[in-house]
């Protein structure tokens, strides 16, 4: 079976009693896997409750949702990799498209942020995606493109198979629409074309993500374009989560 990763994002949810009461949920209604790997994003207050209730479990790993690329300082409510690091996480989501379109979080400085978890050996999991509007302007590739070139920017080509990139349309995400399969494929395969080029491997994983739950995340997964999921909603309640981690297992 192929690897597969499973990446649930928390977002503004689930405080530190909460993730432990899931933690001792879903460790019960799953054992690990071969090959599959799976992600924890919760709020940066959660990260110590998480990597400790779950600790025991050698397939599970702790990311934040975000992080600021410069190691200490004056940040007034961000959190660094060293912090993010000290409380148990080992990787973080970069870019994810409410830090872009909610926070106005640059294609820049998502390049500094993937270059300052490479440089703290964790593992940036770099968020493209289009807009509806430029998805209906025919703009999908150019701006995913785009994205991916600039969160790769400071990375040289033999760290590239050290990140995992997320496709997730902004269009898809929360809003019970998604992509179909086939589109993710595509998407998928035009972003792993352009890490090739630019000197990686291109077995870079590449997640799908945007309304992903268990009546769609099958077909996803069929797709050999598709390395796994990176999911919000349907990542929340530990039973759901726990079938769809298992789904083709
Ligand atoms: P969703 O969120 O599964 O609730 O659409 C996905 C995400 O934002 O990562």
């Amino acid at each position: 079976m192929r690897p597969l990763l499973f990446a649930a994002n928390w977002k503004m949810q689930v405080t530190p009693e909460e993730t432990r009461r899931f933690a001792g949920q879903f460790l019960g209604a799953t054992a690990p896997v071969e090959g599959r790997a799976l992600w924890f994003f919760p709020s940066a207050v959660s990260i110590g409750a998480a990597a400790e209730a779950f600790g025991t479990r050698s397939d599970v790993r702790i990311g934040a949702q975000d992080v600021h690329w410069e190691p200490k300082g004056a940040y007034t409510g961000a959190t660094s990799v060293p912090l993010a690091r000290g409380a148990g996480a080992s990787g973080a989501l970069v870019g994810h498209s409410e830090r872009r379109h909610v926070f106005g979080e640059t294609d820049e400085e998502t390049g500094k942020k993937v270059r300052a978890l490479l440089d703290a050996g964790c593992t940036p999991f770099l968020c493209v995606g289009e807009k509806l509007e430029e998805r209906e302007a025919g703009k999908t590739e150019e701006v995913v493109l785009r994205q991916l070139r600039a969160g790769l920017a400071g990375v040289s080509p033999g760290e590239m198979d050290g990140l995992v990139v997320a496709y997730e349309p902004v269009w898809a995400i929360g809003t019970g629409r998604n992509a179909t399969a086939e589109d993710a494929a595509r998407v998928h395969m035009a972003l792993r074309a352009e890490v090739s080029r630019l000197g990686g491997t291109g077995r870079i994983p590449i997640l799908y993500g945007g309304s992903v739950n268990l009546g769609n995340a099958l077909g996803l997964l069929a797709q050999p374009q598709v390395d796994g999921v990176l999911v919000g909603g349907a990542s929340l309640d530990p039973d759901g989560w726990a079938e769809i981690v298992g789904i083709g297992g």
